[in-house]
């Protein structure tokens, strides 16, 4: 089998029956992310599955520290053992240092996972900030705006999303612009 085909099958494993939500939400993740793999070159699977994976931290027998990303990549890295490319893109989707810096978290996440860098962040990114919870396609602007309404303005994670928003919709904006030169 190859690393796409592993990515969802374990994402299957751990989110559909526990959150179905989440495995709406990261199928729809995981098509949209194959729509763009072509932008990244030889590391379009590793995109492709760690988009299929980047939910996996909220799956209820996983959770440790409570910061999904985290939660997510470890469990990919030390029992998964999947590759280091793809917990990496779990660890840091969708500007995760930030909700990490909010949680005392930060130097944690970036001793254990090394940041990714440019058009394969913004691509995991833009996957997962264009898709509903439901995985559906959206704007960014009403994904942004469902997570603030979803968890209420005062939450770690609505605030954090705030934070992250202009970076948020600069990856995306870079996506598109991509995807238009294409
Ligand atoms: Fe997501």
């Amino acid at each position: 089998m190859d690393q796409v085909e592993d990515a969802r099958g374990l994402a299957h494993q751990l989110l559909a029956d526990s959150i179905p939500r989440r495995w709406s939400h990261s199928q729809g993740v995981g098509h949209k992310a194959e729509s763009v793999a072509a932008l990244v070159g030889g590391d379009g699977p590793a995109l492709v599955a760690a988009s299929w994976l980047h939910d996996v931290g909220y799956s209820p027998d996983l959770v440790v520290t409570g910061m999904h990303q985290l939660d997510g990549a470890r469990y990919l890295r030390d029992v998964a053992r999947v590759d280091d490319l793809i917990c990496r893109l779990v660890a840091h989707h969708s500007c995760a240092f930030i909700e990490a810096r909010n949680r005392g978290l930060g130097d944690r996440l970036a001793d254990e996972f090394a940041p990714v860098e440019g058009m394969l962040s913004d691509a995991i990114t833009y996957a997962d900030m264009t898709t509903t919870p439901d995985g559906v396609p959206v704007e960014v602007e009403q994904r942004l705006a469902e997570i603030l309404d979803r968890y209420g303005p005062d939450h770690l994670v609505a605030r954090s999303i705030s934070e992250a928003g202009p970076l948020i919709i600069g990856s995306v904006q870079r996506i598109k612009a991509a995807l238009a030169e294409d």
